[in-house]
């Protein structure tokens, strides 16, 4: 096998999705995986902006076919590369629409796709799970339970959901993604700056509030690296 796709999904805004993407960036390349981001968040491309002068990146359109054919492409020249896809708000009609492209080439690209859907506590993120897992059942796929918007027992809808047995029998696995203090994240998004970049620049406190949360990101996201 090639080495995985991964696509930090969840369709809806503001769940954190970019930081998830930007959470599991930093983890490969602690592991010093080559680390190949597609930003499919062409009006807000944080991560893009955050990683660029630190990985290789492409901006990639998936709200269009060609987008998934040039996903598809640039999957099949890099395959020493993880690569890790960050996906925009309403990219469901994209996935439902053209996610064919890439689950019909998987095989062949020699590629495990491997989905970190992304939730808040909201009804509406379950029901975005259902129609993914429908339109990329290629995908292995965890669910994220970000931790920003309350403790993983608060997540009640989820944690005792159909889909979460849906996704738990399928392999995948249910995952709390750590709260980082919002004043160090508003440095990451404000001075567009990755986690290494952020862990010599930032004040003292702040990047000991970071270290404590990367580290225990990494523990996190270990589980579904090394599954
Ligand atoms: N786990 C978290 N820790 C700290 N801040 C978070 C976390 N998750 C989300 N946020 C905050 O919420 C905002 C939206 O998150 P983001 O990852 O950009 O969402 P999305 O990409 O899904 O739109 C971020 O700017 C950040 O301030
Ligand atoms: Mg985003």
């Amino acid at each position: 096998m090639k080495k995985r796709i991964y696509i930090a999904g969840g369709s809806k805004g503001g769940v954190g999705k970019s930081i998830q993407s930007v959470a599991l960036i930093d983890t490969l390349g602690s592991r010093r995986e080559k680390v190949l981001l597609i930003e499919s968040d062409t009006s807000n491309p944080d991560v893009f902006k955050m990683y660029s002068g630190e990985v290789q990146t492409e901006l990639i359109d998936l709200d269009d076919a060609n987008g998934w054919i040039d996903l598809v492409n640039v999957c099949d020249q890099n395959p020493d590369h993880v690569v890790v896809v960050n996906t925009a708000a309403r990219n469901n009609r994209g996935v439902t629409a053209y996610g064919q492209t890439l689950n019909s080439t998987l095989k062949e690209l020699q590629r495990e796709l491997v989905t970190l859907w992304v939730i808040n506590r909201q009804r509406d993120s379950l029901e975005l799970l259902r129609d993914y897992m429908e339109a990329l059942p290629g995908s292995r796929t965890h669910v994220v339970r970000n931790s920003y918007f309350g403790d993983e027992r608060k997540f009640e809808l989820y944690n005792g959901s159909q889909i979460r047995k849906t996704v738990e029998d399928a392999g995948g696995r249910s995952l709390t993604l750590p709260d980082l203090a919002d004043r160090v994240s508003d440095d990451l998004y404000s001075n567009r700056l990755s986690i290494a970049k952020a862990m010599e620049q930032l004040p003292l406190g702040n990047r000991a509030e970071l270290g404590r949360w990367r580290a225990d990101v990494h523990t996190m996201l270990g589980v579904v690296l090394n599954a």
